[in-house]
């Protein structure tokens, strides 16, 4: 097995600092993958404030891929951290941590040829931005759930808010940690202006456009 059929069945480990951890080859290949899924990988990485309306939307695109055939997996914030990253809290450090890990988990699906859907707080512009370059050109998708604070704060469907702003939780997002809005997403959904399924529809027209 030469090295280019290696790099191209597994790319990610040439790095290792330790030399004697050696890549193996896959022999069945990302592109291989992707011809039995019949349509291209992406990952769509939804960000914004707890509340926003992340998890609605998403939930809404992935249902509607889904109805058009396309090969989907949903990676949530509050879901992945009773698991894989249930070990972490909510320091800068952890959330660097959980973005780190959410972003390697995303790009071996999308390896996988699936349509990933990743909705994290991702609060960090450097944390997406390395998740950004670790996907192939123009398989990133950045989506940003626009919601004001003081919608999410009047909304505050899960209670969070209150407790952050009595102070009973330690570093909420907006409240007593820092939010990085994306200056040039690929996408902004302003939920002000239209309903969760009508926002939903413009992320769907990426990949699966309405006849
Ligand atoms: S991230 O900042 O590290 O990307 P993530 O999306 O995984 O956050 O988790 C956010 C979810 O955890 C929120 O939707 C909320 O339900 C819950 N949560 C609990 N504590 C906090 C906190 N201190 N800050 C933000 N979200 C919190």
């Amino acid at each position: 097995m030469d090295r280019e059929t290696l790099k191209e069945g597994q790319d990610q480990s040439f790095a290792h600092p330790d030399s004697n951890v050696i890549a193996q080859p896959l022999l069945v290949s990302r592109e291989a993958r992707i011809r039995l899924k019949g349509h291209d990988p992406k990952v769509l990485w939804f960000t914004g404030l707890s509340g926003a309306g992340k998890s609605t939307i998403a939930n809404a695109v992935e249902t509607s891929l889904n109805d058009c055939g396309v090969h989907t997996y949903m990676l949530d914030g509050d879901n992945v951290r009773h698991g894989l990253n249930k070990d972490l809290g909510f320091s800068d450090a952890d959330r660097v941590e959980n973005i780190r890990r959410v972003a390697e988990v995303a790009k071996l699906m999308a390896d996988a040829g699936l349509v990933v859907i990743v909705s994290f707080i991702s609060p960090f512009k450097a944390d997406r931005d390395l998740a950004r370059s670790m996907m192939r050109e123009g398989e990133f998708v950045e989506v940003f759930i626009d919601t004001p604070l003081k919608e999410c704060i009047r909304r505050d469907p899960k209670g969070l808010y209150r407790k952050a702003i009595s102070g009973e939780i330690k570093h909420f997002t907006g409240i007593s940690s820092t939010y990085e809005a994306p200056e040039n997403p690929e996408l902004r959904l302003v939920t002000a202006n239209a309903s969760p399924r009508e926002l939903a529809r413009k992320v769907v027209d990426l990949i699966c456009p309405q006849n």
